[in-house]
């Protein structure tokens, strides 16, 4: 690519992301989707009568990582490469233990009024690096009207509605550490000895999981204990 054709692609980005992504609409969909995941994750708490969420996040790409991604993954230079992104909004939620996310996964699912486009275990079958984390791409309901008015969590039946894509990352505490560290120190990233480096976070990669099956066994051992 040229620099003329960088700066086209670039130009083009702005502009979706000016008239689509950071809209109001996304914040919406964005805030339904942690909703939702909060609602699911204290109803658990309640019904297990012990923490199950540590944090819900939620993050619109910048146009920068949007302009990167396309040219990693060669989109195309227009509006349909930027809408190719699944990741245009994100939602994290890190659970305690591994066997929450999956619950919290499940009932995900479960829910009546979102769409379930994909998902992708990097629990069960982690990254060749040793990221793991559940994701899933699920498709949320906003309303088009412009003023945010009310409930988030509802849309009205009379409403003009849009579905908005939305990634959604689950994962345990244990394996958050881990990949928000790999994240700062090599995803992505380029330089001499990565590879040495890489080797060696696979391996804490392991470790960690090792800690999340442990305290899940543990967790077990107590409530066994308990009844
Ligand atoms: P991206 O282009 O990175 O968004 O990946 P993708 O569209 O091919 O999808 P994938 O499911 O592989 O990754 C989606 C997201 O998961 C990324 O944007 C990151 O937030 C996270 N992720 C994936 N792999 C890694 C990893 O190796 N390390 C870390 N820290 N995060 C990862
Ligand atoms: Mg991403």
């Amino acid at each position: 690519m040229n620099e003329e054709e960088k700066a086209v692609l670039k130009a083009v980005i702005e502009s979706v992301v000016g008239d689509y992504v950071y809209k109001a609409g996304s914040a919406r969909a964005i805030e339904f989707t942690e909703e939702r995941l909060r609602e699911i994750g204290m109803l658990l708490a309640g019904e297990k009568d012990r923490k199950v969420i540590s944090q819900v996040t939620g993050r619109i790409k910048s146009a920068d990582s949007i302009y990167k991604k396309i040219r990693r993954k060669n989109y195309p230079a227009d509006r349909s490469g930027v809408l190719r992104c699944n990741d245009l909004l994100g939602v994290r939620m890190v659970c305690l233990f591994v066997d929450d996310v999956y619950e919290v996964a499940e009932r995900l699912k479960n829910q009546t009024d979102i769409h379930i486009l994909k998902e992708k275990d990097y629990i069960r079958k982690p990254k060749s690096n040793g990221y793991m984390s559940l994701h899933l791409i699920i498709e949320v309901p906003v309303s088009l009207r412009e003023d945010k008015q009310g409930d988030s969590d509802k849309v009205r039946e009379d409403e003009e509605i849009q579905w908005r894509k939305v990634e959604v990352q689950l994962r345990t505490a244990a394996m958050d550490f881990w990949s928000v560290l790999d994240h700062q120190l090599v995803y992505k990233k380029e330089f001499p000895g990565a590879e040495s480096v890489g080797k060696e976070l696979k391996e804490y990669a392991a470790t960690i999981w090792e800690l999340d099956k442990n305290m899940l066994q543990l967790r077990k051992k107590i409530e066994h204990l308990n009844i």
